[in-house]
């Protein structure tokens, strides 16, 4: 079976519920009609409500940016996966770079939230990537990307990855409009595929989905999306306008 491929767009923190319901909207009657690609939002926490009731009957599927892992608890002022399931969410980003930068999250943590998201059915997104000065220090930026692979997954088994998805998001690439050339993201969507294989099996690397993050514009999407191991893109500053997002989802138009 070849991999669907999948879109995902990261709002990050920006919108109002308001201006995510227009978002949500415009995305949704933009994308009508489009087929053999999976399309995820990923709004702030404050507008998941809002964009769960624009998506509703639509195929296009609603993502968390994060969560904590635990059920319920004293964690002020963070979200747990029940929450999350609640409001209608199938998807959470895991890990992505600006958590593990500015909010300390280590892989240990991360592994612990993969977890705690497959646990309550919700589909995992790990996103793993080198910095400047990794990348800069030569090869080891590989062993790098490899060790957050089997941190991130530390103690599942094949039979848990089904709903796991990989974000490969080298972080000099992400809002600096320096996007990896298509054979780099290559090389690193390859190594990836190959470290999964190495713990979980050939079948499992096979059909995970292994998508491509840092400066996605519809300009070059389409040449990202033509790489064998690049299985869809995740979308940070181009998925805040339809008249960005779209044409992403369209990269095969
Ligand atoms: P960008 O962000 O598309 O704005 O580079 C990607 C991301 O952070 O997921």
């Amino acid at each position: 079976m070849p991999r669907t491929p999948l879109i995902a767009g990261n709002w990050k923190m920006y919108t109002t519920p308001e201006d995510a319901r227009d978002l949500a909207r415009a995305i949704r009657d933009g994308a009508a009609g489009v087929e053999g690609v999976d399309i995820l939002v990923c709004p702030p926490f404050t507008s998941l409500a809002a964009v769960a009731e624009e998506l509703a009957g639509t195929p296009l599927a609603l993502g968390a940016q994060n969560m904590y892992y635990e059920e319920t608890g004293a964690f002020t002022g963070e979200i747990s996966p029940l929450m999350l399931a609640a409001l209608g969410v199938s998807s959470v980003l895991v890990g992505h770079s600006e958590r593990r930068q500015h909010f300390g999250e280590k892989n240990e943590t991360l592994n612990r939230k993969v977890k705690a998201a497959l646990a309550h059915g919700l589909k995992p997104i790990l996103c793993v990537g080198e910095t400047l000065a990794e990348r800069e220090a030569g090869a080891s930026w590989k062993e790098v990307v490899r060790g957050q692979v089997r941190a991130g997954l530390e103690g599942l088994d094949a039979a848990d990855l089904g709903p796991v998805a990989i974000a490969y998001e080298p972080v000099w690439a992400i809002g600096t409009g320096k996007t990896a050339t298509p054979a780099a993201a290559q090389e690193a969507h390859a190594m990836i595929r190959e470290a999964l294989a190495e713990t979980f099996g050939a079948q499992a690397a096979e059909e995970r989905r292994i998508l491509y993050g840092g400066s996605v514009k519809p300009d070059n999407v389409r040449e990202l999306m033509a790489e064998v191991d690049v299985d869809g893109a995740l979308v940070g500053g181009a998925s805040l306008k339809a008249e960005t997002f779209l044409p992403i989802i369209k990269f095969r138009a």
